[in-house]
């Protein structure tokens, strides 16, 4: 561990994957974690793994009372990590609106309310960073990942307007835009894709499918990766306004800067079918 008492930084959907790897990963690198969930049993679960250096807290992150009800009481926090997210996937034809709906709660105005719920004691303080968990899907967006890959977009856009209007505060904000990573965050994407498969997509929608099964999470790095990301954001003197990992996600990153998109689209094509 190195110095200890490093501040305190509020994890939201801290119970699993990488909320949970950055939880621990930070906790070993001296911070105080207050863990955040909607479920009591992962996060003291994690709690008994790192005893008294990490706070377990329950609150939805789409539900502003009930972090209301919570946050103030948390005071200090120090840095945040808006990590709580869902992926809703499918075509954009066939994913019903309200599970775009349900898909921005969460991954867009779940990070607002948050931000808006831990803002005034950071700007009285003066200090104090926020990291958001974006993803590369934020940048290039695969078919049949629209709505994740939208909301994704969306948290970039809002990282950019809070960075600039809270660097006068002294509060830096940064964007981690992950990769795949080795989370059940897959599973839960496969069962997406099967509830929203629609016929008139048959074979290309498959296609897809069998490749992110195949070649997505499962043989993708374990999370820590990401929580070391959010260490350098939370800890860099300057901090980046985007950190990417793992390096294959930079690689990807880099091609969508530089190649036209229709070279894009082929790509895409050619790597989900290889
Ligand atoms: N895994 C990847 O390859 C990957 C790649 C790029 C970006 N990301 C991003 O990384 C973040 C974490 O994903 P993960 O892979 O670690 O998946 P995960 O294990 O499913 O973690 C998501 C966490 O968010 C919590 N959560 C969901 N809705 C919530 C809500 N309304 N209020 C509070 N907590 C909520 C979940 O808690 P509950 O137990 O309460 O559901 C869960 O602990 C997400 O933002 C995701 O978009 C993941």
């Amino acid at each position: 561990m190195r110095g200890a008492g490093r501040g305190r930084v509020l994890v939201t959907g801290a119970g699993t994957g990488i909320g949970r790897a950055c939880a621990l990963y930070l906790a070993e690198e001296g911070f105080h974690i207050l863990a955040s969930g909607r479920r009591a049993e992962p996060l003291e679960k994690l709690a008994a793994e790192k005893p008294g250096q990490v706070t377990p807290v329950q609150f939805d992150v789409t539900d502003p009372e009930s972090i209301e009800a919570v946050v103030p009481g948390l005071s200090p926090i120090d840095h945040v990590v808006n990590n709580a997210g869902i992926a809703v996937m499918g075509a954009i034809e066939a994913v019903p609106l309200d599970e775009w709906r349900r898909q921005f709660e969460t991954n867009v105005f779940g990070v607002a309310n948050v931000c808006r719920a831990v803002l005034p004691q950071m700007r009285q303080r003066g200090a104090g960073r926020i990291v958001n968990i974006g993803s590369v899907t934020g940048r290039l967006v695969p078919p049949f990942q629209g709505v994740y890959g939208s909301s994704k977009h969306a948290l970039e856009g809002l990282t950019d307007a809070l960075r600039r209007e809270v660097a006068p505060f002294g509060i830096g904000v940064s964007l981690i835009r992950s990769g795949f990573v080795n989370t059940s965050f897959g599973d839960q994407e496969q069962e997406q894709l099967k509830k929203h498969r629609m016929d008139a997509y048959g074979e290309h929608h498959d296609t897809y499918s069998k490749w992110h099964h195949e070649q997505g999470h499962k043989v993708a790095p374990e999370p820590v990766v990401v929580a070391q990301a959010v260490e350098r954001a939370l800890t860099d003197a300057n901090p980046r306004t985007r950190y990417s990992c793992p390096p294959k996600a930079t690689r990807l990153i880099l091609l969508r800067a530089l190649l036209p998109a229709r070279i894009v689209d082929g790509m895409i094509e050619r790597t989900i079918r290889s």
